[in-house]
């Protein structure tokens, strides 16, 4: 299926504070320089705030984790779980189409979805409170056919349940999830034969149906207003904080706690044998300073983002650290090297990696690195 941007893009986006709170926290787990793992949950982040994701989103993404907007565009069109499009206000329904689900009446249910929201897939229905789509197996091929709406699954479905369904959706109503004929989870249709034990005081839902009717809120979409994420790594339990090389000298997890059965700590180990406070201990610099230049030449800078792994953000890094040119980076020697790695911070380690002094001798030189001649042919960077 081709997946494309939608044709109608809005101006801009931005994460409310709460998701970028959010969104600060997540990056904190990944090391310095490897800050664009942190693609997905930062792109379904802005999914859930928007409903879908348009371009100025991906591009923000992109711009939070220094990454060329071709990767993140990658991501986002590759993956099924993000919207390209607009989804109802309401719903997005996503009937499966798979096998054991297509014997069992999903085109019965899509017929119905075509005519009660929208005659294609991706179509905003009249009101705009709906829109639907055919996924792939949503792993519940006991229970077909299946529907996902918002979190949960609807089993069993018929096209009169289903009818029903966006019924109560659309009148705000939040029905309950799992089998729609009264399975307790996927044993037999017509009921247990065995393993009966326990049957008799169970709870009224499964645990996952269970978990849905407690929280009530199928269709939310999460705005950050959840259980904010936790970050233990970074001494703050309970708190994102910005960016984890943010404060050199701030209190370590281990900071007070004692090493071992002596009772020392780490810390009182290390002053002890230094003599100087770890408070007072500076992180080590890397390497050596590579001559830098405060403007570019004749006020007009190389494109450094035609070097791969140099996104909009590193480019700006780099200018403010002086770095404006091909020919400067490929210049950089491995003590210069490894202080470019040490300074580029939230993306340490990114300059060796991605080997930007080779492609930038490749550039200086005028020729094209494989990644500068896709990046202009796709014109996506124009010098
Ligand atoms: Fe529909 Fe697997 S085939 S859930």
């Amino acid at each position: 299926m081709l997946r494309r941007l939608h044709h109608t893009q809005p101006d801009n986006f931005a994460f409310t504070a709460a998701n970028m709170d959010w969104a600060k926290g997540q990056i904190t787990k990944y090391p310095d320089g490897r800050q664009a793992s942190a693609v997905i949950p930062l792109l379904w982040r802005a999914q859930e705030q928007e409903g879908w994701l348009s371009r100025p989103a991906i591009e923000y993404v992109a711009d939070m984790l220094g990454m060329p907007y071709i990767r993140v565009l990658e991501v986002a069109t590759f993956y099924f779980m993000y919207q390209l499009a607009p989804v109802g206000s309401v719903a997005h329904i996503q009937i499966c189409g798979t096998t054991s689900c297509m014997i069992c009446g999903a085109e019965d249910l899509m017929a119905v979805c075509k005519e009660r929201i929208a005659p294609e897939p991706h179509q905003l229905s009249a009101d705009g409170k709906f829109s639907w789509e055919e996924v792939e197996c949503a792993g519940a091929c006991a229970n077909a056919p299946v529907a996902q709406i918002g979190k949960d699954y609807y089993e069993d479905l018929s096209q009169d349940r289903l009818r029903q369904l966006i019924d109560d959706l659309a009148a705000g109503k939040v029905p309950v999830p799992g089998s729609q004929i009264g399975r307790y989870s996927s044993e037999p249709a017509s009921g247990l034969t065995s393993l009966t034990e326990g049957v008799e005081g169970r709870m009224p839902h499964n645990a996952s149906v269970q978990r849905a009717v407690d929280l009530g809120d199928t269709i939310k979409r999460i705005d950050g207003t959840e259980v904010p994420l936790t970050t233990p790594w970074l001494g703050k339990l309970g708190k994102a904080a910005p960016s984890r090389s943010a404060t050199p000298n701030e209190a370590k997890p281990a900071m007070g706690k004692p090493a071992d059965d002596t009772g020392i700590t780490v810390q009182e180990a290390r002053e002890k044998s230094t003599g100087v406070p770890v408070s007072k201990v500076e992180p080590a610099k890397m390497g050596t300073k590579p001559a830098v230049l405060s403007v570019a030449r004749d006020g007009k800078a190389d494109d450094l983002k035609l070097i791969k792994g140099v996104g909009p953000k590193l480019e700006t890094l780099l200018h403010s650290l002086g770095f404006y040119h091909y020919d400067q980076i490929a210049a950089w020697t491995a003590e210069e090297l490894a202080w470019v790695d040490d300074n580029l911070e939230g993306f340490k380690g990114r300059a060796s990696r991605d080997e930007w002094v080779a492609q930038a001798k490749l550039l200086a030189s005028g020729a094209q690195t494989e990644f500068s001649a896709r990046a202009t042919k796709d014109g996506k960077y124009d010098a």
